[in-house]
């Protein structure tokens, strides 16, 4: 089925490609079952106390599990997580998806090991836009790894960072 846009939603999503963000894996476990699904709309709200949104769509497969474990860890990638972002955005389903990468939990939470920062949270609230939940969660644990090198999502490609100006020089 084609989609049909309005000017406003298209100039909308075309000017939405112009925003680099960082690419997170989202998980929880409910009933012993892990769900994860790969999203860019992840913000930092507030440090007091630590708290953190995520937009999930309410027809994802994490959406219902989330709410109903009251729980969910942000895995914020490493560059060295390309290959998991396909995986976790609909070319596998389910537990599957857990078959890539190493996952350990960290509060009963399913992280990557070597994730470039990641965030195990308490659901806090749910506030419904449309299609779309912005879930709030707040932090109970954060990790993060020392080197700083993460996934960036720009224009519908995989992208890296890098500094405009040598610092060091
Ligand atoms: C780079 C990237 C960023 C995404 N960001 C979000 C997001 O912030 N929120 C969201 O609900 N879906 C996002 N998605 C889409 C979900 O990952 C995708 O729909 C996924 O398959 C979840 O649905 P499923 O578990 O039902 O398959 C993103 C996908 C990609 C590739």
């Amino acid at each position: 089925m084609t989609e049909t846009l309005t000017d406003a939603q298209s100039q909308f999503r075309s000017a939405m490609r112009r925003f680099t963000s960082t690419i997170c894996l989202i998980t929880t476990e409910c009933d012993g079952v892990r769900h994860g699904m790969a999203a860019t709309a992840v913000q930092s709200v507030t440090a007091d106390p630590p708290t953190i949104l995520v937009c999930i769509n309410q027809s994802a497969s994490i959406s219902q599990p989330l709410k109903q474990a009251k729980r969910f860890a942000v895995n914020m990638l490493h560059l060295s997580h390309a290959p998991l972002v396909p995986l976790f955005s609909g070319k596998l389903k389910g537990q599957d998806r857990f078959q890539h990468g190493d996952w350990i939990s960290l509060n009963g939470l399913p992280v990557l090991c070597d994730a470039q920062a990641s965030f195990a949270c308490d659901l806090r609230d749910v506030v419904r836009v449309q299609t779309h939940d912005v879930v709030l969660g707040e932090v109970r644990q954060a990790q993060y790894l020392d080197a700083i090198a993460p996934l960036l999502y720009e224009d519908g490609k995989l992208m890296r960072s890098s500094a405009l100006i040598d610092t060091a020089a």
